[in-house]
């Protein structure tokens, strides 16, 4: 639709047979402003010759900054070069003499070409950036010594094997990490370097952090300074989870033997939970209070999982007994054997080193099983619970 500014009592009626379209008659350009207003799909203007110049064009510089996607279009008795330098300075689309209809056609079909395009420009910009939503997976266990740091690099290693998939690590044992030694990986960046960018950190921040391992698999190392640890806020690293999410299918989080904050919020944003145990009693029993613990804060069970490290241990108990201890089947059994402290002597996770081998197959079985074939589950909400009960 075109409106025609063009006042009632002006004789050139004529103009509107000739603007192509249907056409709002105006009496002036305040009336035009309402018409533009009222209908968000008008997108032209054309202002008859009877329409003070001045005027016009204080109201063609206006529409360019509140409605760029309208064109004006001015009619005028006598067109020079003075009039086209203000008009072009006022941002009118294209100034055509009166009388001469078959340009004002040709213009008002120029300027609804324009508009079209910048239309769909503005609506390409409006659309968001298609982003990874890729799985956060934390791996814990409240004992030490477990297996966590293992466990979590060979499943970085495992995840980044198949199918191409972009993982990266996170130590998230900020006191006491060790990924970076495990793979003998030099920390010259680590979260501490997210500081500054703490509240408004981006993926050209995030990407900056990390520490590119093998192709496919990149690592945020712990700090290595004494005291660093306690100056990282817990929400940074669910800022930190959240954009690595986005520019990853996976990230997967190593942690302390604690339920610290940090952990809580990792655990907050993960998309799968994966608890470790080893068969003994100690190890059991703060199993079995992690999941008491983890069920109380509401997190969903579906996006959980128990696996048991070194589960051929001569001295350990039965797999009965563990699943007594969880109330639920077992998810992943990993075996025990020099060969991982040896891979981790060497810096080459075993699932890289030696895939065939027995710990490689049962974490790479586990990685297919549990996380690659399955859809995200939807997580729970319980950061809002948790914070009325426990945080201040
Ligand atoms: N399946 C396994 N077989 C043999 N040794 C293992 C196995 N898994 C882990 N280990 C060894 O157990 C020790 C502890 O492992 P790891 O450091 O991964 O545990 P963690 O849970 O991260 O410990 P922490 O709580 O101190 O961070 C390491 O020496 C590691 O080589
Ligand atoms: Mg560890």
């Amino acid at each position: 639709m075109t409106i025609l500014c063009q006042p009632a009592t002006a004789p050139d009626d004529d103009l509107v047979p000739d603007l192509g379209g249907s056409v709002k008659s105006v009496d002036d350009l305040n009336a035009a402003l309402r018409a533009l207003n009222d209908d968000p799909a008008e997108d032209l203007v054309v202002v008859g010759p009877s329409v003070d110049t001045d005027t016009a064009l204080r109201f063609a510089a206006q529409l360019r900054f509140d409605r760029p996607v309208a064109g004006v279009i001015l009619v005028r008795d006598v067109v020079d070069v003075t009039l086209l330098t203000e008009a072009l300075r006022a941002g009118v689309r294209e100034v055509v003499a009166a009388g001469d209809t078959v340009a004002l056609l040709a213009a008002c079909e120029r300027s609804r070409v324009l508009s079209d395009r910048a239309r769909a420009d503005l609506r390409s910009h409006d659309e968001p950036e298609p982003t990874r939503q890729g799985k956060v997976v934390t791996v814990f266990s409240a004992k030490g010594g477990c297996g966590k740091t293992t466990l979590a690099i060979n499943l970085a290693a495992a995840l980044a094997a198949a199918h191409g998939e972009r993982v990266c690590l996170v130590d998230l044992d900020l006191a006491f990490g060790d990924v970076a030694i495990s793979v003998q990986l030099d920390p010259v960046r680590t979260i501490s370097d997210a500081l500054p960018m703490a509240g408004h950190l981006d993926t050209t921040g995030a990407a900056s952090l990390l520490t590119p391992y093998r192709p496919g698999l990149d690592m945020l190392l712990a700090p290595i300074a004494p005291g660093d640890a306690e100056k990282i806020p817990a929400a940074l690293v669910g800022e930190l989870l959240t954009v690595l999410r986005g520019m990853y299918d996976f990230v997967v989080v190593d942690t302390p033997a604690q339920f610290s904050e940090h952990v809580l919020t990792a655990m907050d944003v993960s998309d799968h939970h994966v608890l470790l145990t080893t068969p003994d009693t100690p190890a059991l029993k703060n199993l079995r209070l992690t999941i008491d613990m983890l069920d109380l804060l509401s997190y969903s069970r579906d996006i959980r999982s128990v696996l048991v490290n070194r589960s051929d241990s001569k001295v350990g108990l039965s797999t009965a007994d563990v699943e007594r201890v969880v109330r639920s089947p077992l998810n992943g059994q990993v075996p025990s054997s020099r060969n991982v402290p040896i891979s981790i002597n060497k810096g080459v996770p075993i699932v890289i080193g030696t895939p065939t081998h027995p710990v490689s197959q049962a974490i790479t079985r586990f990685a297919n099983d549990r996380l690659l074939s399955r859809p995200v589950a939807v997580r729970t909400r319980a950061f809002a619970r948790r914070g009325a009960g426990r945080r201040s």
